[in-house]
């Protein structure tokens, strides 16, 4: 059975013929097609064209198609949230009124809450009761376009817990319509246990959690938390190169709170993405231009935790590839809105609507290394399409603060 969308006001299939991340005039080019058309079939992107050409061209396939007319519409593909940490359990609503009281986030984390806080309560959730947890949010992310998830680990600290964020993100990606990407982040925070021994956790780390989660095949991707007082450069880098070797590609929250080295690391490791961003030196936006790593930006956690968000603006005319993310997690930013991060990517980090629109969808698909299946509306991708409320990505970008999603297809399937 074959689907046909005709009629699309404004179809932007960020369709550019290449496989790698975009970077500076190629984060404009959207591959718009006005009056555009789009045809499903089994899952599949058949075919791309305007309504006419796909008319004259599918004239037998159309007979016993399935229609939807979208005249006054904008289509694009699925948004990719690409830096998430989902599977967690409880909540902190008492540490937002902390901190607008004037605490400030690392405070609160040095002083056994925050990451801490939120590991206690995973370690004490069961593995139904996060998947209930998380399948809560994952719902709320497909009712914002979203049709692809990364999701880290990180608040285990220890090997039984973080397996058991990983298996509960494995067993969703059976069973939910998002597709999920694992992230194992046992470097998260330093636990109270090892505080003053933050080299021995690392041992932990790469003796006893890095093997079981690479032999068990639970993640894709090993991420740090490389900050002053968290994990500095050179424990982040014995944890990702470990990491890499059995074939854990390297990711970095890198610069968040100070300027640490952190985008010279993920260089520097051959990292796919660094994260965050926020204090990045000029030497690292160089380093990382060069060794194409990109830059993962969260405008909503700047927000969140009142801060300057990160320079996303020089970061393109430098030219690194920029995706962004919600980074939705309990504390820094509980959100799952990527049309609000691509609002705020134009707001506060000064990008055009076109570039935020490509950062949400095919940049962040590289950043998870998903740039072949999804991120884009071509012939064989998956059929991952958000219809939207607005007749253009302009509008979407301008009318902030609002889900303009109409419908939702996962893999060809309407699912809102
Ligand atoms: O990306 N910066 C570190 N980790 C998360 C926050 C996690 C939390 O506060 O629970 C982040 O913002
Ligand atoms: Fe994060």
């Amino acid at each position: 059975m074959r689907t046909f969308i005709k009629h699309i006001s404004q179809l932007a299939t960020l369709a550019q013929g290449s496989d790698t991340a975009r970077k500076k005039q190629e984060m404009s080019n959207l591959g718009i097609i006005e009056d555009g058309a789009l045809l499903l079939k089994d899952g599949i992107i058949e075919a791309v064209g305007t309504t006419e050409q796909l008319r004259q061209q599918y004239e037998k396939e159309l007979q016993d198609a399935i229609v939807f007319n979208a005249a006054g519409k904008l289509v694009t593909p699925g948004l990719v949230d690409p830096h998430t940490h989902i599977a967690y359990g409880g909540s902190r609503e008492q540490e937002f009124e902390m901190r607008l009281q004037g605490k400030s986030y690392m405070d609160i984390m040095n002083a056994g809450g925050g990451i801490h806080a939120t590991m206690r309560m995973t370690r004490e959730a069961t593995e139904e009761q996060l998947i209930e947890q998380t399948t809560k949010r994952l719902d709320a992310f497909l009712k914002h376009g979203v049709t692809t998830v990364e999701g880290k680990s990180g608040y285990g600290m220890e090997l039984e817990t973080e397996l058991k964020q990983l298996r509960v993100m494995q067993k969703l990606q059976q069973t939910h319509a998002i597709d999920l990407v694992p992230t194992f982040m046992g470097a998260h925070a330093v636990p109270a246990e090892y505080k003053g021994r933050e080299d021995a956790f690392v041992d932990y780390i790469i003796e006893e959690m890095l093997p079981v989660v690479a032999t068990e095949k639970l993640a894709e991707f090993n991420d740090v938390f490389c900050e002053k007082n968290v994990y500095t450069p050179e424990q982040s880098e014995r944890i990702l190169v470990a990491g890499k070797k059995i074939g854990l590609t390297p990711k970095i929250h890198a610069d968040e709170i100070v300027s640490y080295g952190g985008a010279e690391l993920a260089a520097k490791v051959g990292a796919i993405s660094a994260e965050h961003l926020l204090k990045v030196s000029d030497e690292g936006i160089r380093a990382m231009a060069k060794a194409g790593v990109i830059a993962c930006l969260l405008p909503a956690t700047a927000l969140y935790l009142r801060e300057q968000a990160a320079d996303g603006r020089k970061m393109i005319d430098e030219g690194v590839a920029v995706a962004i993310s919600t980074d939705c997690n309990p504390g820094s930013s509980p959100t799952v809105s990527m049309p609000l991060v691509m609002n705020l990517a134009c707001i506060s980090m000064r990008l055009t609507p076109a570039e935020a629109l490509t950062a949400a969808t095919f940049n962040a698909a590289c950043a998870i290394n998903r740039q072949h299946l999804v991120g884009s509306l071509e012939v064989g991708k998956q059929a991952d399409i958000v219809m939207w409320h607005v007749a253009s990505y302009q509008e979407l970008q301008y009318l902030f603060g609002v889900n303009h999603v109409q419908s939702v297809w996962k893999k060809g399937k309407k699912v809102i």
